[in-house]
């Protein structure tokens, strides 16, 4: 069923809002399932006022355009603020602290942040879905083309499913109380569209069947509990053989998360950030240690950040 957001309000017409990292694909649903991240995000304020349109004010944290309609939280703001008919403008402050280019959603929580922010302006807010089709549009600046998988979880919170396009769909999947989760940055840059670029645009029946195979594995392991299922399906025959040759030290570093006893690897999003879940944290915290090591001794940087599937998506930063 789709989530009605509460009516809550900053005080007067402005609010500040917190618009988490996510990781999107997740392995077995390309395009289709993401999670949002807990404690690692962004921070956007949303000024009312009465000139039309939306004006980008500040940014920080990261070099980006100013210009509404050349930054995704401008294209997204101004869909939604053109969709709902908004007799009023908004004023946009960006404080970045995803690096753009990571794989961990950067430019979704600029897209789902704004449209969060706006919807928290409006007497009678719109639903969930409707905000994650205005974010789409700012998504589709960065990347090239419309999909959901890091606005939707960015804007509903938890695992979610896209189950269709046309007519749109999320669903959102049942939460997991005891997985943890480890992202590794490799301090290098991948524009979503040269990520997608690489890839065919046909892949062979057999791929398509196997990578059916593990999403609906995966969907029924999070529904049943099935820790086996689930560590098993997290896997990719359709986007990571040719993308993980963007990733340095793709294959040792997923041998160390083995090694680590973590039960899933894979590529965040388009990259570079590897995401990898455990069952126990003492498994992350020790892997994401001696993957920094590794990446080390090869003179690259990294960031890690332990974490965890967070159940909230936007939410509002208390004044
Ligand atoms: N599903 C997208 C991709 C996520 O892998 O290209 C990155 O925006």
């Amino acid at each position: 069923m789709e989530k009605q957001h509460k009516n809550l309000r900053g005080s007067g017409d402005e609010v500040t809002i917190f618009c988490p990292a996510t990781v999107a694909n997740v392995s077995c649903g390309f395009d289709a399932l993401g999670f949002a991240l807990e404690g690692i995000g962004d921070e956007m304020v949303i000024r009312k006022v009465a000139t039309l349109g939306v004006k980008i004010t500040t940014i920080t944290g990261e070099d980006l355009p100013m210009e509404a309609r050349n930054n995704v939280a401008g294209v997204a703001g101004n869909a939604m603020l053109e969709g709902i008919q908004a007799d009023f403008g908004i004023e946009i402050e960006i404080h970045k602290k995803i690096r753009s280019g990571s794989g961990i959603g950067s430019s979704s929580a600029s897209a789902a942040g704004v449209v969060y922010g706006i919807n928290q302006l409006l007497t009678t807010p719109i639903s969930h879905l409707e905000l994650t089709k205005y974010a789409m549009k700012g998504e589709a600046l960065a990347s090239g083309n419309e999909h959901a998988d890091n606005v939707a979880p960015c804007i509903y919170g938890g695992m979610t499913l896209i189950t269709g396009y046309n007519p749109f769909r999320i669903t959102s999947l049942p939460p997991m109380k005891t997985i943890y989760v480890g992202i590794l940055h490799p301090h290098i840059k991948i524009a979503t569209k040269d990520a997608r670029t690489i890839l065919p645009k046909n892949v062979p029946l057999k791929d398509a069947i196997t990578q059916a195979q593990r999403l609906a594995g995966f969907v029924a392991s999070l529904y049943e509990w099935d820790k086996q299922l689930f560590a098993e399906s997290i896997q990719d025959v359709l986007a990571e053989p040719h993308r993980k040759q963007l990733i340095p030290h793709f294959d040792a570093i997923k041998t160390i998360s083995k090694q680590h006893g973590c039960i899933a690897f894979g590529i965040s999003g388009s990259g570079p950030s590897l995401f990898t879940f455990a069952f126990a944290k003492a498994d992350i915290d020790n892997y994401l240690t001696a993957s920094k090591a590794y990446y080390k001794q090869q003179n690259l940087e990294v960031d890690t950040y332990s974490s965890q599937i967070s159940s909230t998506g936007c939410s509002l930063v208390p004044e």
